[in-house]
Parts: structure tokens; C-alpha cells; sequence
């Protein structure tokens, strides 16, 4: 049965690049594989799997064409995400975007309680003697995001947490903006910042 979903599926994706298909394609591609690891509509329980309800669509685009560019490198991304993207065509990868984007986010409550107060200052003011900027003015207020700005609202907080250090030792190192902004954080400050911006 799974072998004749595979195949069912296969020859879907196969057989054109039409808005309609795409959208199609979209919806069983996500409940049928995404969701293996993104759990069910983009809610994920393992922090190791990032959510996907209710992120940017225009982020998720841009995000799996570098997976499918190999652009974005870090070891998760290539053992998990580049055969992922591999398969998928950009019209696809479009209604995967609107697929997710229109999906309830999640709610993350703080992840380090401690560090709640810090991260929100780091979060609305930056820090100006290391010349790090206000996580605000890119990823809204809310951590919404906008666009090729991710929402980091309702992440798993050490999905964040990973993500800064990827940008930070160049693991994850086609993203310009993200390594100048992390150069100089420490770990509780990245700690900090993605328990705050989770947790909006
Ligand atoms: C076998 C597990 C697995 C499957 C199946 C999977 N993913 Fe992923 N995905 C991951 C992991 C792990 C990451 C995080 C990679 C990293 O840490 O860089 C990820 C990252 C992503 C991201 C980046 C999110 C962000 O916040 O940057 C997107 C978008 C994504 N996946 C979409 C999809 C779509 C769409 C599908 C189905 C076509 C899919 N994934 C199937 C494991 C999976
Ligand atoms: C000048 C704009 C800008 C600022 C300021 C900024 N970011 Fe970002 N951030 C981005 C962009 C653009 C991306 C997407 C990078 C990519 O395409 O790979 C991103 C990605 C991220 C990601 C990865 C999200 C994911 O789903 O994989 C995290 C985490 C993050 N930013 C946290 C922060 C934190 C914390 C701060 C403040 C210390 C901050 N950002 C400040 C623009 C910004």
C-alpha cells in the first residue's frame, strides 16, 4: 500500500508544473511526507524538525530552493532536506509555501524562563556595544517575520537556538545578513534572544 502511495505520488509530481497540480501536489506531499518529520499541518514535536505552521511564505520558498541549490549546507539540511527539494518544482514549492503559511502557528512557551528579560531587551534593542541590531526591525515586533523574514514566533526555541550557532560557525552559511548579526553573541545571549522571540 505505502509502495503504491509512493508511486502514486511520484508520478503525480511527474506529470506537469499547472497552479492547479502544484496545489495538489502540495497538500499530499505535506500530509503524506512532510509531515513524517514536520508533524501534522507543520506542527512538529521534535526540536530537531523547525515548524512550518504559519511561517512566511516567501521564506519557505527561499528556503527550499537553497536546499535544492545545496546553498544551505549545515549537516541537518543536507541529511534531511536536500532529497527533500530535489523532487519538487517551483510551482510546487510555491503551493508548499501557501500551504504552511496559511496553518495556525504554534504557541512555545519561554524555553529558559531565566533568560526571558535579557533575551527581550537583546530582542527589541539590540545590543549596541557588540554593534548587534534589534531582531525587531527584521522580524517584527511579534516575530512574525515578513517575507524572506522568517517568523520565529511559536519555533521550537532549540531550533533557534541551533540556527544562530549554525550562522555563527558558518554551518548554515548562506545567509550574509544572519552572520553579520550573530557575530559577536555568546551563547546565553543566543539563548536568550531565541527564548524571547519563540515565545511571542
Ligand atoms: C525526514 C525528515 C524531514 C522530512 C520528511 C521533511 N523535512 Fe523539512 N526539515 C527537516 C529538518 C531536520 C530541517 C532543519 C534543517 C536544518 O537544521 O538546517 C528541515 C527544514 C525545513 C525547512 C526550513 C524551515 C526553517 O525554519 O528554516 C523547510 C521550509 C522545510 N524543511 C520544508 C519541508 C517540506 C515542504 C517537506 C516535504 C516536501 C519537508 N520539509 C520534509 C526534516 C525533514
Ligand atoms: C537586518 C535584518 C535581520 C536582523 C536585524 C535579524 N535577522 Fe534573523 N534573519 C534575517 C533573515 C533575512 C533570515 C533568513 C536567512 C536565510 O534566508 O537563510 C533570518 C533568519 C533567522 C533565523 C533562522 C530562522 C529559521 O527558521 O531557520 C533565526 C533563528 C534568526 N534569524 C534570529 C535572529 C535574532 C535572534 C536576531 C537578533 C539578535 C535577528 N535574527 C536579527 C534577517 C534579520
Amino acid at each position: 500500500m505505502k509502495k503504491i502511495i509512493a508511486i502514486a505520488v511520484g508520478a503525480l509530481l511527474a506529470s506537469g508544473t499547472g497552479a492547479a497540480l502544484a496545489q495538489q501536489d502540495a497538500k499530499s506531499l505535506a500530509t503524506g511526507v512532510c509531515a513524517a518529520c514536520h508533524g501534522p499541518e507543520g506542527h512538529s514535536i521534535s526540536p530537531v524538525f523547525p515548524r512550518l505552521a504559519g511561517q512566511q511564505a516567501a521564506y519557505i520558498v527561499l528556503q527550499l530552493d537553497a536546499f535544492r541549490s545545496h546553498a544551505r549546507g549545515d549537516p541537518n539540511a543536507q541529511a534531511y532536506m536536500w532529497g527533500m527539494a530535489s523532487q519538487l518544482s517551483d510551482a510546487t514549492m510555491k503551493a508548499l509555501g501557501d500551504y504552511y503559511a496559511a496553518q495556525k502557528p504554534a504557541h512555545e512557551k519561554p524555553e529558559y524562563p531565566d533568560l526571558l528579560a535579557e533575551g527581550k531587551k537583546i530582542y527589541t534593542e539590540g545590543i549596541p556595544v557588540q554593534n548587534v541590531p534589534a531582531c525587531a526591525s527584521c522580524h517584527g515586533p511579534k516575530a512574525e517575520g515578513a517575507g524572506a523574514f522568517p517568523r520565529l514566533a511559536g519555533q521550537h526555541t532549540d531550533y533557534l537556538v541551533a540556527q544562530l550557532q549554525g550562522f555563527q560557525s558558518g554551518l548554515r552559511s548562506n545567509a550574509p545578513i544572519m552572520l553579520g548579526v550573530v557575530k559577536t553573541l555568546s551563547p546565553e545571549q543566543m539563548k536568550a534572544a531565541a527564548t524571547y522571540a519563540a515565545s511571542r
